[in-house]
């Protein structure tokens, strides 16, 4: 694989090589050095048209961790003030001796167009797509997915080890691209994925396939749950994979394993938000009496930044016996050492 712009097409033995070799990365960062020569010589790129703390800085030290060299970019301090362009901009690093490019941007595409123009001009940089719009987040699932692995096999994380676990995603489905990498990997791992949101965060597509369901009392009266999710072919592609989705939070938690809880937006909402912030808190946010619902041995996963208080509680976010989050970071430089060595290692 020459770029990562999506987990829509990776396979099951990529997931697997992603995991492995980030599992030998972690243990690397364990010791004292921490650093490995393997791309001695490369330039990392990272450009970030869109604010972040976590991708930029954890991309930037795993190029660091492997004797890459760096450069960081942030358009509000670049000449995209003055009028550049995306790809002059790009092909600017490409002049300096960029090998890959890390990007983020807050439209979708931008990471495919700056790839489709590499690919053009003939030329082998690598890019890595570091969040693309409402698109995907790559390197947030698989690190995400490592996390969790880790957790259940420490010595040998892998794919399979989350089969018929059952995983709630739970917020803001519409703005997030963590969820749409999230529904990749999490369904191909054969784990039964329950999306949980108010329908006016859930892609109108969703929204308009649990309209068409009865959503009845159980016995509990705490409210029932759409049917497995047959989604069109045309439009998502995901169907048949282990998806369902609901209105209520109560069906994606009752016997949960995971839980990862998704930031709201609100950036990216341009109405006024419905449910509000309280309202949502109260139907939506993850709390410890909300955990009961879920295995006892949950854990709860977000990809940060976290809102306190609206999307999870801010006592659970702190709780280490329940609350992955720290983790996440850490998976994070790892995980990206493992993208940046597989894709980089073959250029020098
Ligand atoms: N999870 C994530 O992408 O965080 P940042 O926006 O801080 O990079």
């Amino acid at each position: 694989r020459h770029h990562v712009l999506t987990l829509a097409d990776f396979t099951k033995a990529e997931y697997n090589i992603v995991l492995q070799t980030a599992a030998s990365f972690q243990e690397v960062l364990s010791r004292r050095t921490k650093k490995v020569p393997s791309l001695q010589g490369q330039v990392v790129a990272n450009l970030f048209f869109e604010a972040s703390t976590r991708t930029r800085s954890s991309f930037e030290l795993a190029a660091k961790r492997l004797s890459a060299d760096t450069l960081n970019f942030a358009s509000a301090t670049s000449s995209i003030t003055k009028g550049e362009t995306i790809l002059d901009t790009a092909k600017t690093y490409l002049a300096m001796g960029t090998d890959i490019m890390v990007i983020r941007h807050r439209e979708a595409g931008v990471p495919q167009a700056i790839a489709a123009e590499m690919d053009r001009l003939g030329v082998r940089v690598s890019v890595l797509n570091a969040g693309d719009g409402q698109h995907e987040h790559p390197s947030q699932a698989l690190l995400d997915l490592f996390t969790i692995c880790s957790l259940i096999d420490p010595e040998n994380p892998r794919l399979q080890l989350l089969k018929n676990k059952k995983i709630a995603i739970v917020g803001d489905i519409l703005h997030s691209r963590v969820a749409r990498s999230n529904i990749w990997s999490l369904t191909a791992s054969g784990a039964q994925v329950h999306l949980a949101a108010p329908p006016t965060l859930l892609p109108q597509l969703f929204a308009d396939y649990v309209k068409d369901e009865e959503v009845g009392e159980d016995e509990r009266g705490r409210g029932g749950e759409g049917e497995r999710g047959k989604i069109p072919n045309s439009e998502s592609n995901i169907q048949n994979r282990n998806l369902f989705i609901h209105w209520q939070l109560e069906p994606a938690l009752k016997d949960a394993d995971f839980v990862m809880t998704l930031r709201l937006q609100k950036e990216r909402m341009t109405g006024h938000l419905l449910p509000s912030l309280r309202e949502y808190h109260q139907m939506f946010g993850i709390t410890r009496t909300k955990l009961q619902l879920c295995q006892p041995s949950v854990k709860v996963l977000h990809p940060g930044p976290v809102n306190r208080g609206v999307e999870i509680s801010s006592d659970l976010m702190d709780d280490p016996e329940f609350s992955l989050i720290p983790a996440q970071v850490t998976s994070g430089v790892a995980v990206r050492m493992a993208l940046l060595y597989l894709i980089g290692s073959g250029k020098s």
